[in-house]
């Protein structure tokens, strides 16, 4: 499906949509630290070279160990690094030049050692497992915000550019049943922090009752500010040509995650 773009008018239009986007908060409660927090957070992907201190990083460690997890059975393994470690292990420095990194693995092997909650129930495991460990990730993600620590999550070392889950079952030894879902990269924010990106209206993603269809002129808007904030900010790409390149990669991502993941159990699409 070709996407919808916009005019020149609808660019411009959309740029100061975007610029002129603020976290929507009553008056009253702009003064809570947590919530400012949050809706401050920012994905950053420029860094300074000051070092994370190891008192801060082993904080930021701890709120992801503290993360809620269904049945409390904490699904998730994390890779740790600093610069010198990742560079020893992949041969090349933490993406966006960052000082420390997270890869974040859904890891339904090490509880298996002792009870197994799910027999043969491989998409259960799986989302469970995700679904914590994504949690884990968020509460590194908040707890370094909180600390003046910035970070991006991504979903590649720099390696094959998605989720690299062949690479990284051979490069950390992981056993079946650890699967890498994202890499979190930290540092010291270096520059303003970046303007907040297209958010869909609480409208749109709110409901009461039964499931409300989305709003074809609100996702058209949401689209094209979407691609005219990518654009701005990189002048020698488009939104168009980054999804093309993702699209590339998704074949060979699919095939080693269901490897990793479900390894000889039928897979759930078939
Ligand atoms: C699971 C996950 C994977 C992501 N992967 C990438 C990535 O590979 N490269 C990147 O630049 N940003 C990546 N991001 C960051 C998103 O682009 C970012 O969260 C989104 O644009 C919203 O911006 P915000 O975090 O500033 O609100 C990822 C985010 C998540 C949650």
């Amino acid at each position: 499906m070709a996407l919808s773009k916009p005019g020149p008018i609808g660019f411009v239009r959309s740029l100061a949509r975007i610029l002129g986007g603020r976290p929507q908060v009553p008056p009253s409660l702009q003064d809570n630290a947590l919530l400012r927090t949050l809706l401050n957070r920012r994905s950053v992907r420029q860094f300074a070279d000051s070092p994370i201190p190891d008192d801060v990083f082993a904080a930021i460690l701890e709120a992801g160990r503290l993360a809620p997890s269904t049945v409390n059975l904490q699904t998730w393994s994390f890779a740790v690094f600093d610069a010198g470690e990742w560079q020893g292990t992949f041969g090349r420095t933490i993406p966006f030049h960052a000082q420390r990194a997270v890869i974040v693995l859904g890891d339904v092997h090490r509880d298996k050692t002792v009870l197994d909650v799910f027999p043969d129930s491989p998409l259960v495991l799986y989302t469970v497992a995700v679904l914590n460990a994504g949690l884990a990730a968020m509460a590194m993600n908040v707890a370094a915000e909180a600390l003046g620590v910035s970070s991006v999550m991504l979903s590649e070392t720099g390696r094959t550019g998605l989720l690299d889950a062949g690479y990284l079952k051979e490069m950390l030894a992981l056993p079946d049943g650890v699967f890498p879902l994202m890499t979190i990269v930290f540092g010291y924010p270096r520059g303003a922090y970046p303007p907040m990106p297209p958010k869909l209206p609480l409208e749109q993603i709110c409901f009461t009752g039964k499931y409300r269809e989305p709003d074809p002129e609100v996702m058209t808007a949401w689209l094209h500010q979407m691609i005219a904030g990518y654009k701005a900010s990189n002048l020698l790409s488009s939104f168009e040509a980054q999804l093309h390149v993702y699209q590339s990669k998704i074949g060979d991502a699919e095939k080693d995650l269901r490897n990793m993941v479900f390894g000889d159990a039928p897979s759930p699409t078939k």
